[in-house]
């Protein structure tokens, strides 16, 4: 392969995702541009100009390959293609090259721990039948049992309150791994050849313009050999965060290094330790920040999780992220509206009471801290919106969770709902003729980012302003200042301050100082009241 012509045309800024604003994009629910229900990739071309407009650096877009859809097109049946409901492949680097010109990067997402059942490699490696050179690709093994009708093992499925197995057996005996579901078969990283072809899809995509990769469920892909039983095995765990994993990230990183490009890892890890370990000099860029995202509506609980972020970070040098949500967890405006305002996969419920106005107050002020915070931010489409988290009809759930946990999951339907764009057109302007993937639910043209446009008060203007004012607060380091219980307040090297109220009483705001942004109205004597964030210039 030659030398490598990246087709993007930005100033060359290598820093850039140190402290960029990253939108996440969930293709078939963004926009429709060709009205069949399902967005698509001219929906989100034709829309561009609301993303510049919010001023964000990169787009994630969440796959778009093709896939039979049977985890929301986390099931990849070609890495190197598009899928037709959203377009082709052509249309995507149009894509690319379109949103460079506004100055916005492009980060695809790669699932490197399984593929779709009708991927290629496994479509081969069923019809070529026990003990083939083609199973060895999977993990593909005998049962246990007088006839090989018990499981080879007992491994919990990784959809979180799933009880559903994570083997399937096949008529010809041998059972095949799958930690999601069993049409997303996990691959064998020990075989070299599964380790050739994830770094040629990574030049593919790079040598496409893009700019990162996100690499979905990082810390899966390494499966101890033996397969052991979890329940009786001591060491280190079978599947979750294995030291092999950080030899295939080096490579990877030497790949990207070939085009600047940069990675975010998908590593749900308890251990700060651990975690940071993937952020060493020569491995991932950057990692989510799944502490942050989970942690409730508390001060001293957001001012730990922020403590312990930027200490995890430090040593190996990388910047920290801040993640309020994304497709796969309840959406904040909801979360905060409830009385256990963490996030926890376990403890999502149908019908769980939520005050939506409280939630999206809190809502406000957590966008202030954590654009404020130093760092990479993402949000997630809808967002900007102030979306709730709808409740999907139970007959029209899709998301596999929900199926895998005998219906005990509403899934994660509720936050992957058709965009409102405009609040007077069918569908509130989603751009569909016929009704949607996924049915929006009543009073979702209130939400339509062009009556938000117009309001000054909306989620949407507040989101803008930020974006746009973030830079006051410049890449410095966090220094916490003195402030009542409750209240978060810091200053960032360039003397902007960010003041957090989570208190029942209203505070005062630090004397000398001009507030450039508030998330709510100050109260009649100028004090920040209660949920309430604001950035001050010194
Ligand atoms: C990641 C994705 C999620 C998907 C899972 C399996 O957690 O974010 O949507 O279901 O991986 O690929």
């Amino acid at each position: 392969m030659g030398q490598p012509t990246p087709a993007r045309n930005f100033p060359t800024d290598g820093n850039w995702w140190r402290s960029a604003v990253i939108y996440q994009v969930y293709v078939r629910s963004f926009a429709d541009g060709d009205g069949d229900g399902t967005g698509d990739l001219a929906g989100v071309r034709a829309r561009l100009p609301h993303l510049a407009g919010l001023g964000v650096d990169a787009l994630w877009f969440s796959p778009w390959y093709p896939s039979p859809m049977k985890d929301g097109g986390y099931d990849v049946a070609d890495y190197r293609a598009v899928d037709r409901a959203f377009g082709t492949l052509a249309e995507a680097e149009k894509l690319i090259a379109e949103a460079s010109e506004l100055g916005i990067r492009t980060i695809v997402d790669i699932v490197p721990n399984h593929v779709s059942d009708q991927h290629p490699w496994f479509r081969a490696a069923l019809a070529a039948g026990p003990g083939s050179p083609e199973r060895e690709l999977f993990h593909f093994r005998p049962g246990r049992g007088a006839r090989g009708e018990l499981p080879p093992n007992d491994w919990p499925s990784q959809f979180a309150g799933s009880t559903a197995p994570v083997w399937t057996r096949l008529p010809d005996g041998d059972w095949y791994l799958h930690l999601f579901t069993p049409e997303q078969p996990d691959l064998n990283w020990a075989h070299p050849a599964v380790r050739q072809e994830h770094e040629d899809i990574l030049r593919f995509w790079f040598e496409r313009g893009v700019a990162g990769v996100r690499i979905d469920s990082a810390a899966l892909l390494a499966k101890d050999p033996d397969l052991p039983d979890l329940a009786t095995h001591s060491g280190p765990h079978p599947f979750v965060d294995r030291d092999e994993l950080h030899d295939i990230y080096r490579s990877w990183r030497a790949v990207a290094d070939a085009y600047d490009g940069v990675f975010v890892g998908e590593v749900w890890l308890p251990d700060a330790e651990r975690f940071a370990r993937y952020l060493r000099p020569g491995e991932l860029h950057t990692a989510f920040n799944f502490a942050f995202l989970s942690c409730p509506w508390d001060a001293g609980r957001l001012r730990a999780a922020i403590d312990t972020t930027l200490a995890e970070h430090a040593p190996v040098g990388a910047p920290a992220t801040w993640v309020l949500c994304n497709h796969d967890v309840t959406r904040t405006v909801t979360r905060y509206g409830r009385e256990d305002t963490a996030f926890d996969f376990a403890t999502k419920a149908f019908g769980t009471p939520t005050d939506l106005e409280l939630g999206t107050r809190r809502a406000r002020a957590a966008a202030l801290l954590s654009l404020a915070l130093p760092g990479s931010v993402y949000l997630y489409q809808g967002e900007e919106l102030g979306l709730p988290e709808a409740e999907i009809p139970v007959e029209r759930i899709q998301d596999p969770m929900h199926f895998r946990s005998q219906g005990a999951d509403p899934g994660r339907d509720g936050c992957r709902v058709p965009l409102p764009w405009t609040a007077g057109e069918p569908y509130a302007g989603f751009g569909s003729r016929e009704e949607p993937w996924l049915p929006q639910p009543a009073g979702w043209a209130s939400y339509a980012a062009d009556r938000q446009q117009r309001d000054p008060s909306s989620m949407l203007a507040l989101y803008r302003a930020a974006v746009a004012a973030r830079p006051v607060f410049g890449d410095g380091p966090l220094t916490w200042l003195p402030a009542p219980d409750g209240v978060l307040a810091f200053s960032r090297a360039d003397g902007a301050r960010c003041v957090v109220n989570l208190a029942p009483t209203p505070v005062d705001l630090p004397a000398h100082s001009e507030p450039l942004l508030t998330s709510g109205p100050l109260d009649d004597a100028g004090r920040l009241p209660q949920d309430t964030a604001a950035w001050l210039r010194a």
